[in-house]
């Protein structure tokens, strides 16, 4: 039930406030299929062009697209992303004081709802102070309406501080207990060539990391195309290299990526998770997908530990089932046996239909994004489930 409400949207309840809010501004409503799916095209045009031309003399109708369609698709990014540590309290709403946020590249603060909101899912209250920092004067307004008008999540209260930064230095140096860089890091120094701009950002992130607490977490969420999904984890292996900054998602191991190692791979996330009923036709209007949100994400802090032990057999699904005549495959991601040896890889494992056990029946309820922790590592050169191989799905 649980994991049916995270992957779920948020709620039809919200669809009055954002209408409102773009009525006002005479831009078109989620009623205004037309002219949304438009805006929507053209927004989703410009997003998609890596050069970023059009986004840099954006249309104020846009905004407008990204208030009605986008926020409310991004919303539950956040949550999907944080609902481990939320869930296991490793990220937990102080009782004494409000939880501190820096949500970077703010926009109308998908991002910190998507937090809110998993807190709120997984049970726990208190107040969130968020510090909603964007180049983006009228995205930061609508920011600031939206928790006017709505303010909290089941037992989480959201306040929030805009700030108009011209460059990331004028961000003051507080310290904070989580920081939210929320599908902007592509929108940044897209003049500079590939390894340098891993650089900047690796140096980006470790200064951010650097503005944490100690118990705090850095959450990184991306468009899941294959170049901003492969320049993410080229930052998070570059930011690893510093042996005092760990991982907590979605990777279990702290190794280079595996999915660097072929140009065609990336790693991703694809949530089954379809859009409100009445989104849908502004979705199709906008030729956009309205069935499961895609996206990447790498959490990160400095509190140590975490990244799972070399002999730990726990992995995470990075695939969607492939099934075919006879089998079930997935392709997972952590440490495989190899000899005596241990070694990180994402490989396609398979489980042979007429190899069902009761203690291998997980495998049948696994997809994209699960994590799996099985009794002994899997063997590499061998990537399959046994009849006799214990398995237990994670959640
Ligand atoms: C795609 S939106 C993402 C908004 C929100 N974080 C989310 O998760 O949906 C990217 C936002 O980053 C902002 N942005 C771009 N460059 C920036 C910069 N150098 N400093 C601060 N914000 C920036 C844009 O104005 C825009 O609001």
């Amino acid at each position: 039930m649980l994991e049916t409400l995270l992957r779920a949207h948020i709620g039809d309840e919200w669809r009055d406030v954002l209408d409102e809010l773009a009525r006002a501004r005479n831009w078109a409503t989620s009623h205004d299929v037309v002219r949304l799916g438009k805006s929507l095209a053209e927004l989703s045009a410009a997003y998609n062009d890596v050069t970023r031309a059009a986004l840099s003399r954006p249309k104020r109708e846009w905004l407008g697209a990204r208030l009605v369609f986008s926020f409310v698709r991004d919303v539950p990014k956040v949550t999907l992303a944080v609902r481990e540590v939320v869930s296991r309290r490793a990220l937990a709403l102080p009782s004494d004081r409000p939880l501190r946020v820096l949500d970077l590249g703010a926009g109308l603060g998908a991002s910190s709802w998507g937090l809110v909101r998993a807190f709120a899912l997984l049970g726990q209250q208190g107040r969130i102070e968020v510090d909603a920092i964007d180049t983006d004067r009228d995205a930061l307004d609508l920011n600031a309406a939206l928790v006017r008008n709505v303010a909290r999540q089941g037992d989480v209260e959201l306040v929030v501080h805009t700030g108009l930064v011209r460059t990331w230095s004028d961000v003051e140096s507080r310290s904070y207990d989580v920081v939210l860089l929320g599908q902007v890091l592509s929108e940044l120094d897209v003049e500079l060539s590939g390894e340098e701009r891993v650089t900047k950002h690796a140096t980006l992130v470790t200064s951010l990391l650097a503005q944490l607490e100690s118990s705090g977490f850095l959450v990184i969420v991306e468009p899941a195309l294959r170049a901003t999904s492969r320049h993410l984890h080229k930052v998070r292996d570059a930011v690893l290299a510093n042996e005092h900054v760990s991982i907590h998602g979605p990777c279990v191991h702290r190794a280079g990526c595996p999915a660097l190692l072929r140009e065609s791979d990336w790693c991703h996330e694809d949530v089954d998770l379809a859009l409100p009923q009445y989104l849908v036709p502004v979705a199709r209007a906008a030729g956009l997908r309205y069935e499961g949100i895609t996206f990447s994400y790498v959490i990160l802090s400095t509190r140590g530990v975490a990244s799972l032990p070399p002999t730990s057999a726990v992995y995470r699904v990075v695939s969607r089932a492939m099934i075919s005549k006879g089998k079930r495959e997935l392709h997972l991601c952590g440490y495989f046996a190899q000899g005596e040896t241990r070694e990180v890889a994402a490989t396609k494992v398979d489980r042979l239909d007429r190899d069902i056990t009761p203690s291998n029946a997980a495998w049948d309820e696994l997809c994209r994004g699960d994590l799996l922790e099985v009794d002994s590592p899997l063997n590499k050169n061998k990537p399959r489930v046994s009849r006799v191989v214990h398995l237990r799905l994670i959640r």
